[in-house]
């Protein structure tokens, strides 16, 4: 199960984190992966760790020549883009009362922007594709338990990832009416340990008026009823599971990876 024998993926944001788990699972697995970010050396590293299956290529989500430019590497070292993983997002971790205009631009501009880009940008050579495989081509879209429910911590954030969540479903049907045969699902995660998940400890810290990243830690893990926060393979297997034929019969929906968090 979970194979990407001959299969190319394209990830962004994924120089470190889930991304970059997810990168090496599909390399397991039997794609060919190319690695997009705006952490250029951290990306290479990534890249150059994986083998000659994988390539680094500079991407910043929110700039349409960039993808252009990234989608033409991928094709011109693995043939084609047969799965878009849309990974690439930020946190904010500020209340409505002190985000300003400019961070909430920057926020839409990764976490929603990017995401559009990315779809319009990738379409052409996801479709080329799917018309000579046997299941299709797919795209996987990280939400978050955010865009599901509300959030105590970032009001903004959770704005952009409920954004993701019914951009994914409106893509499928789409996609799926007009005979594309590229699936479009989102991934929704609890809370991860990861560069951003450190990032949420603080903000959490914040709220509760103290610099007790450990205490914030231990708050963020009772959320989870299954007693342990997440890590990026937890994310990063989902993810794999999505952009597989398995998924074949899964379009415009939310896979759910939160150890309970929602069932509450
Ligand atoms: N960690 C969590 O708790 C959590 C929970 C739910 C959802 N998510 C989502 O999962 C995804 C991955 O997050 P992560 O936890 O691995 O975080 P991370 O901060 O470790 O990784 C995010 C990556 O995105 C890259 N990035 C940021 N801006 C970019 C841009 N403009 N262009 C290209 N790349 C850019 C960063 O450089 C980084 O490599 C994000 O979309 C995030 O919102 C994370």
């Amino acid at each position: 199960m979970n194979r990407l024998d001959g299969k190319v993926a394209l990830i962004s944001g994924a120089a470190r984190g889930i991304g970059a788990e997810t990168a090496r699972l599909m390399i397991a697995a039997g794609a060919q992966v190319a690695i997009g970010d705006v952490l250029d050396e951290r990306g290479r590293e990534t890249a150059r760790a994986l083998g000659k299956g994988a390539i680094y290529h500079h991407l910043d989500v929110t700039q349409e020549d960039d993808w252009r430019a990234a989608i033409a590497a991928t094709t011109a070292r693995f043939g084609g883009v047969d799965i878009l993983v849309n990974n690439a997002g930020m946190f904010l971790g500020k209340g409505i009362e002190e985000a300003s205009l400019d961070e909430w631009q920057r926020l839409v501009a990764i976490n929603m922007t990017g995401v559009f880009l990315g779809t319009k940008l990738t379409l052409p050579a996801l479709r080329e594709r799917a018309a000579q495989t046997p299941h299709g081509s797919a795209i996987v879209n990280l939400a978050s338990v955010a865009g599901l429910v509300g959030s105590q911590l970032d009001p903004l954030y959770s704005m952009t990832k409920g954004g993701v969540t019914l951009f994914t479903k409106s893509t499928a049907l789409e996609f799926a009416r007009k005979g594309y045969r590229v699936r479009v699902n989102s991934i929704h995660p609890g809370v991860i340990q990861t560069d951003m998940g450190e990032q949420t400890f603080a903000a959490r810290a914040r709220h509760h008026g103290t610099n007790d990243t450990e205490a914030a830690k231990k708050a963020a893990l009772a959320t989870h009823p299954i007693g342990r926060l997440g890590v990026p393979n937890d994310i990063a297997k989902g993810i794999v599971f999505l952009a597989s034929d398995d998924a074949a019969f899964m379009t415009g929906v939310g896979l759910v990876v939160d150890g309970g968090l929602t069932a509450q």
